[in-house]
């Protein structure tokens, strides 16, 4: 199909009460444009192009090169918005799709519904509509005698019988392009806000016989977002339509009331998720995998039948069946072997932890290569950072490391060695040796009888 898609983003977004743009606000961890752009890039429009302002640096950052930007001087409305895409869209014919940039809500499914509604229809403009119970903040449609669509009437120019309308205009419209521009050079600011509406089009069209026709979605795929009210209400719908997508998938989610799927997670079969959890960014769990409760799992990658309880995981990356937690912390560049356990306030960061080793109790690792079944004792510490620049630790394979040990980096620990328990270990130690230091234990006899006799 000839199409062409223009969404509209310059817009201040006043109401958010924010110094982010409004459409990169995050639904469910993904910024709100986002939704709109992903929403039509399957459809392989001819081009797709973002009206942004003029400090628009941090839109074109998210979006990249996946879209074209056309630069909004001033904000004077959505139709003059959609004007400044007229000399871009020159050689363009066909369709021409425009959606307002902070409707995440849409779905793909629908998006084609519409293109192809309006083809069959042969109009010259088709608009999306939804009937709101609380319609305050949209434009209202007018039908005419014969019921056919008249205009729209944008809430501040409402009368008090119109502000009773409930059917509304979503803000996605999708025009013929040919005389299209003409007609929007013909749009007046003589309304409340003076504006140039690009509702007002409809009128446009319809006064010289060029029918406008309507076709009506859900509420729950429509709602636009303009206020914080709003960006939470569509998050609670993106939050419950990710649980259920993974629901169906067969992924257990014990309670969907309490868990936070972000949009771009992905997660294999079998998985059970159990409460206050959230799965966050970029993240991809391995099937059989078991998370939470309490857990926040950000940006990682987590192998089969992993279980991880009670921490927090950002950009870790694990082999299958490992355990971590209660209350481990894993920091960026985390990455564990197939069958690693991490236990109770453990931190690590920028560290490798080779196959079936264990880091159970109280330790920190940063970076720290680990090989192969190593045992860290409770309470060791790699002392990476001193104070200016931050220091390697390798721990080889089949070392024990015992508890209470602070590994002075740079420091090698040889294959099979022992450290003892207490010791600050700042030279290398060889293979199977056992590197022990501290001070000869005294015992003082009778102490506490001799203590007191003394009285002081
Ligand atoms: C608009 C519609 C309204 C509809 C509602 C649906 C108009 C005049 N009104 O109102 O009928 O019910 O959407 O949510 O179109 N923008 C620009 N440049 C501008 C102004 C806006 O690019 O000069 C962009 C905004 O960034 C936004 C979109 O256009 O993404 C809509 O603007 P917004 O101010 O949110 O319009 P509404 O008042 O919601
Ligand atoms: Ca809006």
């Amino acid at each position: 199909m000839n199409l062409s898609v223009v969404i509209l983003a310059a817009g201040g977004g006043t109401r958010m009460k924010s110094k982010t743009p409004k459409v990169l606000h995050p639904v469910a961890g993904k910024p709100m444009i986002k939704y709109v752009v992903d929403s039509v890039s399957s459809l392989k429009p001819k081009y797709t192009i973002v009206v942004v302002s003029e400090n628009a640096s941090a839109i074109k950052k998210t979006l990249g090169d996946s879209v074209q930007y056309v630069e909004q001087k001033e904000q004077l409305g959505t139709a003059h918005a959609l004007q400044q895409t007229e000399s871009l869209l020159k050689d363009f014919e066909g369709d021409l799709l425009v959606l307002n940039g902070d409707t995440p809500l849409i779905h793909t499914e629908r998006i084609t519904e519409l293109i192809n509604y309006h083809q069959e229809q042969k109009t010259v403009a088709t608009l999306v509509t939804a009937i709101m119970e609380i319609p305050t903040g949209y434009g209202r449609i007018i039908h005419g005698s014969d019921t056919r669509i008249e205009r729209i009437i944008e809430e501040k120019d409402t009368s008090d019988s119109e502000k009773k309308i409930k059917e509304v205009n979503i803000g996605i419209y999708c025009f013929e392009k040919d005389g299209l521009f003409e007609k929007l050079s013909e749009i007046k600011t003589d309304n409340k806000q003076s504006e140039y509406y690009l509702t007002d089009v409809v009128e446009l069209f319809v006064n010289q016989n060029k029918p406008v026709q309507g076709l009506e979605w859900p509420v729950d795929e429509t709602l636009g977002i303009n206020s914080r009210m709003e960006l939470a209400q569509a998050n609670l719908i993106i939050y419950q339509r990710n649980i259920s997508k993974w629901l169906d998938f067969g992924v257990s989610v014990l309670d969907p009331l309490s868990t936070y799927i972000e949009s771009d997670v992905e997660i294999g079969s079998d998985c059970i998720i159990h409460p206050q959890t959230f799965i966050k960014g970029n993240t991809k769990l391995e099937s059989e995998c078991e998370v939470g409760p309490c857990t926040q799992v950000t940006d990682s990658k987590i192998g089969k039948s992993s279980k991880i309880f009670f921490s927090i995981l950002n950009e870790t990356k694990t082999g299958s069946n490992c355990t971590i937690g209660p209350y481990s912390h894993l920091r960026p560049g985390s990455v564990l072997a197939d069958g690693v356990k991490i236990g109770s306030f453990t931190e690590t960061k920028n560290s490798k932890i080779g196959e079936g080793s264990k880091v159970p109790h109280l330790s920190y690792m940063g970076d720290t290569d680990i090989e192969k079944d190593v045992n860290i004792g409770a309470g060791t510490i790699s002392c990476n950072y001193d104070g200016i620049k931050k220091h390697k630790t390798v721990i080889k394979e089949g070392a024990f490391i015992g508890s209470d040990t602070m590994l002075v980096a740079p420091v090698t620990i040889g294959r099979n060695a022992v450290t003892g328990a207490g010791s600050v270990v700042g030279h290398d130690v060889p293979d199977d040796a056992l590197a022990i230091e501290r001070s000869e234990q005294k015992n003082i006899p009778d102490y506490r009888k001799n203590k007191k006799k003394g009285g002081s």
